[in-house]
């Protein structure tokens, strides 16, 4: 579970941890792409900043991301004209693509040498070829510089590409670890409370006048209410050796669509798109595999990974005030795994909000908003899915019992009448938790590809020694001491 940024870029970082009291003019909760920019635009406004990092930086989603740099967020223009209106799409294209120009400013000006790379990026269907059409036509009405094409470097025959040009893709990590040189933050230190002025961490408290929550998921339940407007989804990427070296950046926007970038002399394909916490039948990297196998068989896998991202109920980001209760908090988040360009937008808007009150592209991303012909439907799946995985606690009856397990595998089960979630690894041994989600109380399931205890209401993920690997949840799962 190493991604490739993390094992071909050398250098780490290792800032203490907070301890005692200090304040500053704004603290910025978590150092992944959103907290480091936002810290860093700020830093230039000649704000004072402190970012608190639960872990290290980068080592949230970051790290784990493709790194396409690109306006190109699937079938988004074509929402927007849709379901909103054509200013909030122009709000929506103008923002990403100066957060695009920001990167290449921010990269000339610093001279960081991140493997920034200018390409042409393709949305492509095997079958849809009417919805590509209608973007590019969505697309034409915004001025992008697009085009409809067959011509691909794909390895397979499609229907459609809709390209866009002038995109690019970079490597992440050497990117946030130029930028974290100049910044003050605190390693290991999780932000455990949030008063009005004050963030506090088990060691440390800040106080500042302004406060960004740029933690991924929002942990704060109220005010803000995030848990009933947003969910996470999963995917698996392998990064390949001697397969191919694409030019552009590819995505498949049918439902088992793939994506693919080159980076030097790996290739990165992603793909196995699932609400977290539903993925119980697993097999997301065999099907990846079988792919590189079936296109490029003397290619060799050099390493494999997963990350999940937040999605709204209406599919754009919410950068902003963080509620309306709350007028020096701020937030970003839903970025819909599309956060390298929208963690630039996020931290341009909200530098703008701190400095000036205002910013021209406020609007389309307010958290404040709330379009119900954009939302009903997801908002409704949303609703229905926490009320499942609630439910699923009470009324599910345990699928297996221990002894049926096989080795390798997890599963709910009954022991002693209580309902508790097991794994049994290789060598028989097994852990056994309370698969009660300390979020907000819904029933974990077992992912098998990942070897994790996933929620499906929000996204939260444990390990199986029960350990917290992924927000909203704060703490770790309850351990269960059985005797077998
Ligand atoms: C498989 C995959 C591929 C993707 N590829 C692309 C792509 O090609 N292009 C693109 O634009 N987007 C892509 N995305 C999306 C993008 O990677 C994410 O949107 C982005 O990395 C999110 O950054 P972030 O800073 O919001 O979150 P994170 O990187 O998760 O940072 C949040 C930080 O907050 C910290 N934190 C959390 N809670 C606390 C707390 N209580 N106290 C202190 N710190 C805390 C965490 O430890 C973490 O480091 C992809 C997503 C996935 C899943
Ligand atoms: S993540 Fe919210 S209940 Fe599990």
């Amino acid at each position: 579970m190493t991604s490739l940024w993390n094992s071909v870029t050398k250098k780490t970082t290792n800032f203490s941890s907070l301890k005692g009291n200090i304040k500053a003019d704004i603290v910025i909760i978590g150092a992944g792409m959103a907290g480091i920019l936002t810290a860093y635009l700020l830093q230039k406004k000649g704000y004072s900043c402190v970012i608190l990092e639960a872990e290290k930086i980068g080592e949230g989603q970051t790290h784990h991301t493709t790194a396409k740099l690109t306006v190109q967020h699937g079938l988004i223009y074509q929402k927007l004209l849709d379901l909103f209106s054509l200013e909030l799409g122009r709000q929506y294209y103008e923002a990403n693509l100066l957060g695009l120009k920001k990167y290449q400013e921010i990269i000339q000006d610093k001279k960081i040498d991140c493997d920034f790379t200018q390409c042409p990026s393709f949305l492509y269907s095997l079958k849809n070829a009417e919805l590509l059409e209608k973007e590019f036509a969505a697309a034409q009405q915004l001025g992008i510089d697009a085009f409809l094409t067959t011509d691909t470097e794909l390895p397979f025959p499609i229907a459609q590409a809709l390209t866009f040009n002038n995109q690019a893709h970079f490597n992440p990590l050497k990117f946030l670890y130029a930028l974290a040189d100049d910044l003050k933050i605190y390693e290991h230190s999780k932000v455990v409370a949030v008063d009005d002025n004050e963030v506090i961490t088990e060691t440390g408290k800040v106080r500042a006048q302004q406060i960004v929550f740029a933690c991924h998921y929002p942990f704060i339940n109220i005010p803000g209410y995030y848990f009933a407007r947003l969910h996470q989804e999963r995917s698996y990427v392998l990064a390949v050796k001697n397969a191919i070296k694409f030019q552009g950046i590819y995505l498949g926007i049918d439902a088992d669509g793939l994506s693919f970038r080159s980076y030097k002399d790996f290739l990165l394909i992603g793909g196995g798109s699932h609400r977290t916490g539903e993925n119980s039948a697993g097999g997301k990297y065999r099907i990846l595999e079988e792919t590189v196998h079936k296109y490029w068989p003397q290619a060799s896998i050099i390493s494999s990974w997963s990350a999940q991202d937040c999605i709204s109920i209406d599919g754009l980001p919410y950068i902003g005030q963080f509620a309306s209760s709350k007028p020096n908090w701020y937030v970003a988040t839903g970025f819909n795994k599309w956060g390298m360009t929208t963690s630039m937008v996020a931290a341009m808007l909200i530098s703008e909000l701190i400095q000036n009150g205002k910013s021209p592209y406020e609007e389309v991303f307010s958290p404040q908003r709330f379009a119900v012909s954009a939302s009903a439907k997801s908002l409704i799946k949303d609703v229905g899915q926490s009320v499942k995985g609630l439910s699923r606690r009470f009324l599910e009856p345990p699928r297996a019992m221990v002894e049926n397990l096989p080795c390798g595998h997890g599963g709910i089960v009954e022991v002693e009448g209580e309902k508790v979630g097991v794994y049994k690894d290789d060598q028989g041994q097994i852990f056994v938790i309370s698969p009660k989600c300390p979020h907000l109380g819904c029933q974990l399931e077992w992912n098998p590809d990942e070897k994790s205890w996933d929620c499906p209401c929000h996204g939260s993920r444990f390990d199986y020694f029960g350990n917290l690997i992924d927000n909203p949840a704060q703490e770790n799962l309850l351990v269960k001491n059985y005797q077998y």
